[in-house]
């Protein structure tokens, strides 16, 4: 359809010079292994109905960044340009604004430095603009009392109950914004252009979190744990009875007449443990890392492997805060082994056995575990990941 699509302009050209004296401007600083500017990338990537997305850079950082993004882009699933920055702000988009195609029916303008952006935000603002608007804004209410001044003399003492604080992105009409782009005035956001030349703009909740880099000391905002996620994974594992292998359960070596087949030592809690914690960080499962093609991995203890897992949890910042074991067995009797299962599990995890719980149930004679053919187990492992790239 004409006009369908929603294109997002990144601006990533300014000079950062209220940082005072950086080595580089400070859309380009890394922050959790990527240039700042990507973080908002990564942010209108998760909305479906954007389209494609404009970066601008500084020309004499183009090549270089054009160069990263090829890196990166994979992670992105969505096609991207790049434009050259202007010596202010607006002149910036204006270049962007001159690679955007009329088939794009509204485009978000919003500032690298503001890298905490979040999808809800971008989608609450498309949810927002209709006609008669010509664009949406999230505001924020101002809390300070606001005065005009000239040369160190209040002039005047703006109603604060009218007064808000507005951020990027903004989302506006292509046609209207291109127009009123024809305008050089100089403004310090895109929205003031489109109301000088006439067009309504609405305004939405702003996110508090969304705070835009501007002075040195706004680096430290980067350190406060702006990403913690709660994650939960889940494990599975089964292993058949009848093999020579001494039954193994979180460690515990059960006294039993039941051997079994395994290629490892066929710890079926260790191994559903280890696949739940490989769910918390998306690295696919204990198969992948561990393939029984490798010799080193044959008759291997599942506590060395657990120690493997753990140290890549740590790796990839997540800490795990609770697990759950069900093992389903209808012999032997788990019961009298449980909390001893508990306890070494709870060690093996460096944890408090208290955030530790094994269940053990059977399955009344039915199936695989009710013919006594073999035996399984569910983990569920639950935790925070902190400071990670929102992949
Ligand atoms: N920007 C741009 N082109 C310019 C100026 C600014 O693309 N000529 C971008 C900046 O990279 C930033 C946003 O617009 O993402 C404006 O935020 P601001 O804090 O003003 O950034 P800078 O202009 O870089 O910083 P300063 O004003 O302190 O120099
Ligand atoms: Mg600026």
């Amino acid at each position: 359809m004409y006009n369908s699509e929603t294109w997002a302009i990144i601006l990533a050209a300014g000079k950062g010079q209220r940082m005072g004296d950086h080595t580089i401007p400070k859309q380009f600083m890394e922050w959790e292994g990527y240039p700042l500017y990507w973080h908002s990338a990564l942010a209108f990537a998760r909305c479906a109905f954007v389209s494609r997305l404009i970066f601008v850079f500084p020309e004499e950082w183009i090549e270089a960044q054009t160069n990263r993004l090829k890196t990166l882009q994979s992670d992105l699933g969505l096609p991207w340009l790049a434009a050259t920055g202007g010596s202010r702000r607006q002149d910036s988009v204006a270049n962007a604004l001159k690679l955007i195609p009329a088939i794009c029916g509204k485009v978000f303008v919003h500032d690298a430095a503001r890298p905490f952006l979040k999808p809800d935000l971008i989608i609450r603002l498309h949810e927002a603009l209709s006609a008669p608007l010509g664009g949406v804004i999230p505001a924020l209410p101002v809390t300070d009392t606001i005065k005009t001044q000239s040369e160190g003399i209040i002039t005047g003492t703006p109603d604060r109950s009218k007064l808000v604080a507005v951020q990027t992105p903004q989302l506006f009409y292509l046609k209207p914004l291109k127009d009123a782009y024809s305008s050089s005035v100089p403004v310090t956001d895109d929205a003031s252009l489109m109301e000088n030349a006439g067009h309504k703009i609405g305004i939405i909740p702003g996110d508090p979190d969304n705070i835009k880099i501007t002075y040195s000391k706004d680096l430290e905002m980067l350190h406060k744990n702006h990403c913690r996620s709660f994650r939960n994974g889940f494990g599975y594992d089964v292993h058949k009875y009848g093999g020579d292998r001494p039954l193994k359960l979180g460690g515990v070596t059960i006294p039993c007449e039941y051997g079994i087949y395994a290629h490892s030592d066929g710890d079926i809690c260790l191994h559903a443990l280890m696949d739940a914690i490989l769910g918390c960080i998306c690295l696919g499962d204990i198969g992948k890392l561990f393939p029984e093609s490798d010799e080193r991995f044959t008759n291997i203890s599942s506590a060395i492997l657990l120690v493997e897992v753990l140290s890549l949890a740590r790796e990839n910042k997540f800490q795990i805060q609770h697990v759950d074991l069900t093992i389903v067995a209808q012999k032997p009797r788990i019961a009298p082994f449980r909390d001893e299962i508990r306890k070494n599990v709870a060690r093996l995890l460096s944890l408090d056995p208290a955030v530790v719980n094994v269940k053990a149930t059977t399955e009344e004679g039915l199936g695989f575990t009710g013919r006594v053919e073999g035996i399984k187990c569910y983990a569920l492992v639950s935790g925070m990941q902190t400071e990670t790239a929102r992949r």
